[in-house]
Parts: structure tokens; C-alpha cells; sequence
């Protein structure tokens, strides 16, 4: 049997939306992306929400639009996928790497030691689609005046104290890549509550206009625009916004089958000798954009050796990610700092398969041939 690490699903409705689109006289920037951007505000209860190209331009544009500059730290975890690192470089700012803590989260006491005077920002990422421990950031954030910009990824339905990942703080990025929890292909989104950044992204993903096509096309002249500073093209086209749309209409029934095969695997999995499941104690709490397990010692043999037996298996696992200060040009970001616990769950981390459609035969065949490795 082949287990696939993800596969995307995108229903007959999803391709009827989208074929529809293809017959409409505004193939971008139109009707279908306010839509989209309503919707998607509406259910995680912020004021505003701003599609665009991906999560990467998202992250990029909150961080510019809350006015991150040359020169400026911007503290990001060391454990996460290297766009948000990028998305500082990206603004001409410096990404400072903090450690991260059992649940894979960003550690608020790593935050603490990190923060020099030219800190303006904190991204707290919420890690595989559990949310990263809020009051702590926020109380440093009040403490220290800096920003926080949060890295909403892998977690389009996390809660945090029944408030949305992502309206915490100034911004919340999204990702509609196609692994993640709902997907255009390739997307993102930003939300926001003050209508000053959304007005500030709302330009900058467009080149700078300050009037956006449905706005000029109302106008006789629609060339009659200013541009104030200059933009990037980072637009969520209406073919996207389509299909994010129809995904997002069914987005509770993705996140409650994500969450049941994540259960069933905990269910099988939890009192396995040398098999540690990330975040087991906030299973209620977790969307599972990704199902993380921990091979520790007592398994007897390494992680790579699991992804090796398991790949000759037709099994597809991955490990999510290598740690920021690894990689050569970020390197130099890594200073003398230790980053225990990001080196420690990247030695013992492995992704099993988990997406919307698995089945429990798939599962089943994973967990048996898992079990079998153990020595
Ligand atoms: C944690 C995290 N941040 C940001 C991104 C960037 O999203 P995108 O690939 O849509 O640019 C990703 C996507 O893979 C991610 O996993």
C-alpha cells in the first residue's frame, strides 16, 4: 500500500466554482476576492481580511504596513519554515531566532532574551495548528513595545482562548498553500483590526495604487489614481479566491477529519514504547495541520532509520523543519546560542501522513508498519 505524506482535496463543487469563474469579464482583483475577504474575516471574527499572492507576501506586508524597516530585529522561532525568516529579510529587517518550547511553540522566556533596542517585532508562529501561548507574548509585547505579526500558516481554525490565531496581535498571516488547512494553490490572506494596516496592505499588494480596479472601474477615468509609495504585485486573482472560498465554506468539515485521524493515531499510538506525541495534552486544542510524533531513544532505532524503513514501505513521512540557525545564510544569525530544544526536535521529529481523506486503512497500515520497527 501507498500512503502519501498529504494529498490535496479539492471536491467536484471546488471545480464547478472555479469553471465559472473562467466565464467571468474580471479574472483578478474583482468581485470573488471581497467575497473571499468578507467571508474569511467573518469567521475569524476580525475587521478586516486582505487576500494575497501567499503567506509569504502576507507576512511581508503586515511587517512593512506596521512599519518594519532597515535595520530593525524582528524575533521569529527557530523552528519554523524558512518564510518567515524570508519575509523579514524581505523588508530589509534582520530575522533574531528564538527557541521554541515542548509544543513546539516559540518560548516566551527565549523571546525575553533576545530583545535588544532595535527589537520591533515579534512572530509568533502557531505550529502545526496549535496555538502558541499568547498572554505571555502579549504581556512582553506591552512590556517591551514591540509588534507582534502573527504567523497563522498552519492554523486556519486555532483557537486561543476562544479567540481566533491571529487577532491577537496587529496582524494575522495566512497560508492557502496546498498542504495547508484550506488552500487556492497558492494564497495567503491577512487580517487585521485597524483599518490604517488593512488600507496599507490593500495598496502595497497592488503596486502602490491607491485605488484598487473594482474602485476605478466605478470611475469614469480610471486611470485617476495616486501611488504614494511604490507597491508589489502580490494579488489574489478571482480563479483563487474561488477556490479558497468553496474550501473555506467546508472548512469545519476538513478540520473535524483532520482532527479525527489525528485522534485515531494518538488513540494508537500514545502508550508506545519510545513514541512521544507532540502536544498529546493539547489534543482538544490542536487543529492538525500537521501530526508530529517524537522518536526518543527506548524505540530503538534513530528517526531517519523510521523514515527510511517506512519510505521502503510506500509510507510518506517528512520532518517539519530544519531549524532556522542550520541553514548556511542564517548561519550568522546563530551567535552563541544554544537552541536546545529546536536541535533536540529536529534530531527526534518525524510528520506522519494526515490529510482530510485518509482513510482508516491507510492509517491502520501506517501505525502496524510503525509498530513493526520496533526493536
Ligand atoms: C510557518 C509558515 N509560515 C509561512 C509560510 C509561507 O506560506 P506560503 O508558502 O503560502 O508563502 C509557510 C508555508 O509553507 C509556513 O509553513
Amino acid at each position: 500500500m501507498n500512503v502519501p505524506l498529504f494529498e490535496p482535496w479539492i471536491s467536484k463543487k471546488d471545480i464547478k466554482q472555479m469553471i465559472s469563474v473562467l466565464k467571468k469579464p474580471q479574472l483578478t482583483d474583482g468581485p470573488i476576492l471581497r467575497k473571499l475577504e468578507l467571508e474569511f474575516s467573518k469567521f475569524v471574527g476580525s475587521k478586516y481580511a486582505i487576500g494575497v499572492s501567499n503567506g509569504t507576501s502576507a507576512l511581508q506586508l503586515s511587517l512593512m504596513s506596521i512599519g518594519i524597516n532597515n535595520g530593525d530585529e524582528v524575533i521569529i522561532p527557530d523552528m519554523t519554515f524558512v518564510a518567515t525568516a524570508n519575509a523579514v529579510i524581505n523588508c530589509g529587517a534582520k530575522p533574531i531566532l528564538a527557541d521554541i518550547d515542548h509544543t513546539m511553540n516559540i518560548s516566551a522566556q527565549s523571546i525575553e532574551k533576545v530583545i535588544t533596542k532595535k527589537t520591533k517585532a515579534v512572530i509568533p508562529v502557531h505550529f502545526a495548528g496549535f496555538s502558541c501561548e499568547m498572554d505571555q507574548i502579549l504581556e512582553i509585547s506591552k512590556r517591551k513595545k514591540i509588534d507582534i505579526v502573527e504567523d497563522c500558516a498552519h492554523s486556519l481554525g486555532t483557537y486561543y482562548k476562544k479567540k481566533h490565531v491571529g487577532t491577537l496581535g496587529k496582524t494575522g498571516c495566512f497560508s492557502f498553500y496546498p498542504t495547508k488547512n484550506i488552500t487556492s494553490i497558492e494564497g495567503g490572506m491577512v487580517i487585521t483590526n485597524s483599518q490604517k494596516i488593512a488600507q496599507k496592505v490593500e495598496s502595497l499588494r497592488n503596486h502602490g495604487l491607491t485605488k484598487d480596479l473594482l474602485q476605478r472601474n466605478v470611475n469614469t477615468k480610471p486611470w485617476v489614481y495616486d501611488i504614494k509609495k511604490p507597491g508589489y504585485n502580490y494579488r489574489l486573482d478571482e480563479l483563487r479566491s474561488s477556490l479558497a472560498m468553496s474550501q473555506l465554506f467546508r472548512i469545519n468539515d476538513i478540520a473535524k477529519r483532520r482532527i479525527n485521524a489525528a485522534k485515531y493515531y494518538a488513540e494508537k499510538l500514545k502508550d508506545q514504547k519510545g513514541i512521544e506525541i507532540v502536544n498529546l495534552k493539547n489534543i482538544d486544542h490542536h487543529v492538525f495541520h500537521l501530526f508530529i510524533i517524537r522518536i526518543k531513544n527506548g524505540f530503538g532505532i534513530s528517526r531517519d532509520q523510521v523514515h527510511e524503513k517506512l519510505f521502503k514501505k510506500g509510507i510518506k513521512t517528512t520532518v517539519h523543519y530544519k531549524p532556522l540557525h542550520l541553514f548556511s545564510y542564517l548561519k550568522e544569525r546563530k551567535g552563541n546560542k544554544k537552541f536546545y530544544n529546536s536541535t533536540n526536535a529536529y534530531k527526534e521529529c518525524i510528520t506522519l501522513p494526515l490529510f482530510p481523506t485518509i482513510t482508516k486503512k491507510q492509517q491502520d497500515y501506517v501505525i502496524h508498519t510503525l509498530l513493526q520497527l520496533q526493536k
